[in-house]
């Protein structure tokens, strides 16, 4: 059975998620919450995404999506097995799934960035958000949702910690099935 597309992002209230090198916010509650809602999935991102992070994550796979065909991801270092590359976004679709299926994973995991989002909202089946209540100025936003076509599973509102710079909610949707009677 194929193995559903997740997107996992952090969006600003001014629908922000980076500044084109990295997070344009410091909020660990949000890197612990995007670990636990990531381990043993595969990881779906673009390569400016993946060169941000610049090395495997921890107990994923990544899928590193680039059309440049000399690109090397050890090149910083990373460890070469948990580190795919796709040159265009079907063989990567079909990697990810290949490797949801060999890991057990119950979801495939879209990380990224705004480029890949935007491509792949699509073909999303759920959504695990985290809504930032801070504007930061930054060039790349997340593409306009479509929310008829979300149903809000859950919301959590955490209480920040100390290093937080900011407030945060951790929403989940589910993409509305549609059935025709
Ligand atoms: N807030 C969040 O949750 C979050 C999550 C992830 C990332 N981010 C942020 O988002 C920013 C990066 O996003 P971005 O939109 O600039 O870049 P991106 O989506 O990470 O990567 C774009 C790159 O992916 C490759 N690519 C895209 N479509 C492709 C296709 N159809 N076939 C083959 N390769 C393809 C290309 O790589 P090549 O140029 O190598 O060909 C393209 O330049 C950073 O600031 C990052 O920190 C934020």
């Amino acid at each position: 059975m194929k193995v559903p597309l997740a997107i996992v992002a952090a969006i600003a209230e001014n629908g922000v998620i980076g500044d084109g090198r990295g997070l344009p916010w410091h909020l660990p509650s949000d890197l612990k919450h995007f670990r636990s809602v990531t381990i043993g999935k595969p990881l779906l991102m673009g390569r400016k995404t993946f060169e941000s992070i610049g090395r495997a994550l921890p107990g994923r796979e990544t899928i590193v999506v680039t059309r440049d065909r000399a690109f090397d991801p050890s090149r910083g270092g990373g460890q070469a097995k948990a580190i795919h590359v796709a040159h265009e976004l079907e063989a990567a679709l079909a990697l990810a799934q290949a490797r949801a299926q060999a890991m057990g994973a119950e979801e495939v995991i879209l990380a990224g960035g705004g480029n890949l989002y935007e491509s792949l909202i699509g073909r999303a089946e759920r959504m695990h958000l985290t809504f930032v209540d801070i504007a930061p100025r930054g060039a790349v936003s997340f593409p306009a949702i479509d929310w008829s076509n979300w149903l809000e599973v859950s919301r959590v509102r955490p209480r920040p910690a100390a290093k937080d710079e900011a407030t945060f909610a951790f929403v989940d949707f589910d993409r509305r099935r549609c059935f025709s009677l």
